[in-house]
């Protein structure tokens, strides 16, 4: 657990649609994460989940009464705002989009809604039948809601809990999760475009037997994700790994690292920035059977090794012309770092290299990095691979308006 959400203050509306039995899970998280919620919930949500199920989660009392006696000053609909970081409707139905659009005020959650201050953001998840969803009446007060300044997550496609199929289902609550923590992320990336490879790739010795190498995947995710936390649209392409697609980014599966070279040379054209993040194998088995080897006396099999292109030269090759894409390395070097990194960000002809400090960070959830570019190095310490590649993420940023103030 990253304690991504430690001291804010969180409320967790919850307006009524089936979906309300994932804000269950959702308010869950969310404490998980350190956030402290309070739940408000409309009359309709009541008739999906008790509110004892939400106090029980939230550890507070969960408010669902405008004349709500408990409430000292009779104020909930502003109490219950004033001090926080941000309101999160999950879910929100047809009906409360309806009543956000034009300011109702007939009920305790739409009043806070209205009545919070104005830093505080309002962020809406809608949950609704397919044909709700995509109604010009509801179309017409997302795009009123999206123009007043509301975050809209989702909704996704997919099965329905009425039977049918189609747009409307409210986002998962890691989903929804990942959307909010990245809701308090600088937009350093904002409009940018960001390519990045990550994880093993696997070149095959026949069809059932490959050469791979410990990649988990979980730093170039890991650079996926802050980087679309940071405002930016990613394309991840991966070699193998068991991991989830970080929400909003696009992946793009493959297997060997010539595979990888044409899915990155496929998609880099108006891509600003480009981070290889991948463990690419040098070489690739030229002699690989169709068929699978068999134990049938002739020896044991002779491997004949081809050099395999490399991907991020390649790439850094392109961008002579236009400065685009901006290219990052990484490197994992077993000794004499310093001297090496530095050496092979020249190789590649690339304006950042990421180094890993100690080779063992193959798996493990932390790292520590080094950044080499023209000015020399700096060390980002120890720390969980997201907080290091949101770190790393701020960097580029830096440099790249650093980049645009010197042209
Ligand atoms: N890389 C790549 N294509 C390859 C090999 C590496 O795109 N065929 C990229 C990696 O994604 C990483 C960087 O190059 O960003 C450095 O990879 P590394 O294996 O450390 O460097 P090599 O160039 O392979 O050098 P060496 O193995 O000799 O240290």
């Amino acid at each position: 657990m990253s304690m991504d959400l430690k001291g804010k203050k969180i409320v967790l509306g919850l307006s009524g649609g089936v979906a309300c039995y994932k804000a269950a899970e959702l308010c869950r998280a969310l404490t998980k994460e350190g956030a402290s919620v309070q739940v408000v919930m409309t009359d309709a949500a009541t008739h999906f989940i008790g509110p004892v199920t939400m106090q029980a989660l939230s550890g507070r009392t969960v408010y669902t009464d405008q004349w709500d006696g408990r409430i000292p000053n009779n104020m909930a609909h502003i109490d219950l705002t004033r001090d926080a970081d941000a309101i999160l409707i999950a879910p929100c139905s047809a009906d409360f989009l309806f009543k956000l659009a034009h300011g109702a005020t007939d009920d305790l959650l739409s009043t806070l809604c209205l009545a919070r201050p104005h830093q505080v953001p309002l962020l809406v998840a809608p949950a609704m039948n397919v044909e709700m969803w995509e109604k010009p009446a509801t179309q017409r007060n997302v795009a009123q809601l999206r123009e007043d300044g509301v975050c809209i997550f989702g909704p996704a496609a997919g099965s329905q809990a009425c039977g049918e199929t189609g747009m409307g289902r409210m986002l998962e609550p890691h989903e929804l999760l990942e959307e909010l923590v990245a809701s308090f992320q600088p937009k350093v990336l904002a409009g940018k475009r960001v390519l990045i490879t990550a994880g093993p790739t696997y070149e095959a010795i026949d069809p059932v037997r490959g050469i791979t190498n410990l990649s988990s995947g979980k730093m170039g995710y890991a650079v996926a994700r802050a980087a679309r936390e940071a405002g930016a649209e990613v394309t991840l392409v991966s070699g193998p790994t068991a991991l989830d697609t970080p929400h909003g980014v696009r992946r793009i599966d493959v297997q060997s690292a010539r595979q990888m070279l044409d899915a990155v040379m496929a998609g880099i054209q108006g891509q600003h920035i480009f981070i290889g993040v991948a463990a690419v194998a040098d070489w690739r088995v030229e002699n690989a059977s169709e068929q699978k080897i068999k134990k049938d006396g002739s020896g044991t099999p002779q491997l004949q090794f081809a050099q395999n292109p490399d991907i991020l030269a390649t790439v850094a090759g392109t961008t002579s012309l236009s400065g685009w894409p901006y290219c990052v390395g990484f490197a994992a070097e077993s000794e004499n770092l310093i001297e090496y990194g530095a050496a092979k960000r020249e190789k590649k002809g690339i304006p950042l290299l990421v180094g890993n400090i100690g080779h063992h960070t193959f798996g493990q959830d932390e790292n520590a990095i080094v950044l080499f570019d023209d000015s020399g190095h700096t060390v980002l310490p120890q720390a969980g691979k997201l907080q290091l590649a949101r770190q790393l993420v701020s960097e580029i940023a830096k440099r790249l308006e650093q980049r645009s103030l010197l042209t």
